[in-house]
């Protein structure tokens, strides 16, 4: 484990602008965080990724974006009323609060040894009231995760789709929990964003699709560049599934940080994303409680019957934490240290950047400060003047830029600019009237 290497992407991350602590000039808000714009576009381009993956290169999924307020008679159903919490115990003497599965054995308080309360359940669902009266007619809660809305809307989407099984539906949304332990920088926190699909079957279909689904995940964090050292799949063991699922895997990525109840297995190892059979437990429920019937017709063989739900269930500011400490690299160059972000072409915050080598010479600016105009139409690419050439590399390096091209004085005469390639830092020369289509042809 490297906790160092935690420290220097958590320092990165607030001196570029990737992740700032939620409302910092208060004192900041715990465990609460903010993407400040190279992180919003990171994770934008990991959401978009996921969607292009999951909804437009399969025919069998469908989008949807359900609403973060739901009928509270939906966690009732669903069983988060009465299932979902976990044992909490107090240190008497420090005030620490602690989830009784980490504390595992031990009597006495790990920080300071001091006497520990009863462990006390402890419901993981914030409430708040809907309307100006505060009363327990108007309770709600903020979703705990987003599959719900999927399920609440099943027959909306047989209604008004047709689709044969199996189909899926997949969602990208905000999710809440009351954490006991939140922590780890974005590893675990109150407020975070799901990327969730529920995939209907037949119930006989449901332990093979469950395996491809398995698989499907696991090779898109591998194709997004994720080391194959740094993941690994792992069966839940029975004492670990949630109370509606029969199995799930999760896809584990080695975190430079204990992740001390984040894992059964310990270490750095911590879940990304977990896939489960959730059995027809959800369709169940919502039927008997809502008294709409949302049995499946199939017309072929005229069988009626609640299918099972493969549910490949991720968490995005998770995964953006894991790709930015898979990411990070040090190199000595010379005499310098080069931290670089060898972040997937799909990733990078910005895929250019322009920098014109003399700053005072207004031919060789205006010509730079075209040619970004030029390429934003088509890429993110920004331009840069504020430092000397090395400078500025390093501080487009940090960030994961993948070219740099510099216009120099050259340039002004053979129309060539200088490409510099991030992760070989590599230089050459390419026409200036090529640069677009070079460059596309590179990022597709
Ligand atoms: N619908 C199933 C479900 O919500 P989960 O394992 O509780 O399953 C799915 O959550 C994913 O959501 C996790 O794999 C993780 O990536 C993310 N996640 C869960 N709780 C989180 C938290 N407190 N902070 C950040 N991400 C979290």
């Amino acid at each position: 484990m490297n906790e160092n290497l935690m420290d220097k992407v958590v320092s990165l991350c607030k001196r570029r602008g990737f992740i700032f602590h939620s409302s910092e000039i208060y004192g900041g808000l715990s465990n609460t965080w903010d993407y400040g714009p190279y992180g919003v576009e990171l994770k934008n381009n990991l959401k978009r990724s996921w969607w292009k993956s999951v909804v437009y290169e399969r025919d069998d999924v469908f989008g949807m974006d359900a609403a973060i307020l739901m009928h509270p008679k939906v966690w009732e159903a669903s069983g988060h009323v009465d299932n979902f919490f976990d044992l909490k115990s107090d240190c008497k003497s420090c005030k620490k609060r602690f989830k009784a599965a980490d504390l595992k054995e031990t009597k006495k308080c790990p920080e300071c040894g001091g006497e520990l309360t009863e462990a006390r359940a402890f419901n993981l669902m914030f409430k708040t009231h809907q309307g100006a009266v505060e009363d327990a007619a108007n309770a709600i809660y903020l979703r705990p995760e987003t599959a719900q809305g999927m399920f609440v809307n099943f027959q909306n989407i047989l209604d008004s789709k047709h689709p044969k099984l199996p189909f899926g539906l997949a969602q990208i949304g905000k999710a809440f929990r009351n954490e006991i332990t939140p922590g780890n920088f974005t590893f675990r926190t109150r407020e975070f964003e799901q990327m969730e699909i529920e995939y209907f079957v037949r119930p006989e279909e449901a332990d093979k699709k469950l395996e491809e689904w398995i698989e499907a995940r696991f090779n898109w964090y591998l194709n997004l560049g994720v080391r194959k050292d740094n993941l690994r799949r792992r069966p839940h063991g029975k004492d670990e599934l949630a109370h509606y699922a029969k199995a799930c895997t999760d896809i584990e990525y080695n975190f430079p940080f204990s992740t001390k109840g984040g894992s059964a297995s310990g270490g750095g190892w911590s879940e990304l994303e977990g896939i489960a059979n959730r059995t027809d437990f959800d369709l169940r429920q919502h039927s008997q409680a809502s008294g709409k019937d949302l049995q499946y017709f199939d017309n072929v063989t005229k069988e009626k019957f609640y299918p099972y739900i493969i549910e490949p269930s991720g968490g995005v500011d998770r995964s953006v934490l894991a790709l930015l400490v898979d990411a990070y690299n040090e190199e000595k160059v010379k005499d310098d240290l080069r931290v670089v972000l060898k972040l997937h072409k799909d990733l990078a915050p910005v895929k250019v950047a322009v920098l014109p080598l003399l700053r005072n010479r207004p031919e060789i600016v205006e010509l730079a400060k075209k040619l970004t105009r030029d390429l934003k139409k088509k890429m993110v690419t920004v331009y840069d003047d504020t430092g000397a050439i090395g400078k500025l590399y390093r501080r487009q390096d940090e960030v994961g830029t993948l070219y740099c091209v510099t216009v120099d004085v050259q340039s002004l005469e053979d129309k060539q600019a200088t490409v510099r390639h991030r992760d070989t830092m590599q230089q050459e020369r390419v026409s200036i009237d090529n640069l677009k289509n070079y460059l596309e042809e590179k990022l597709t």
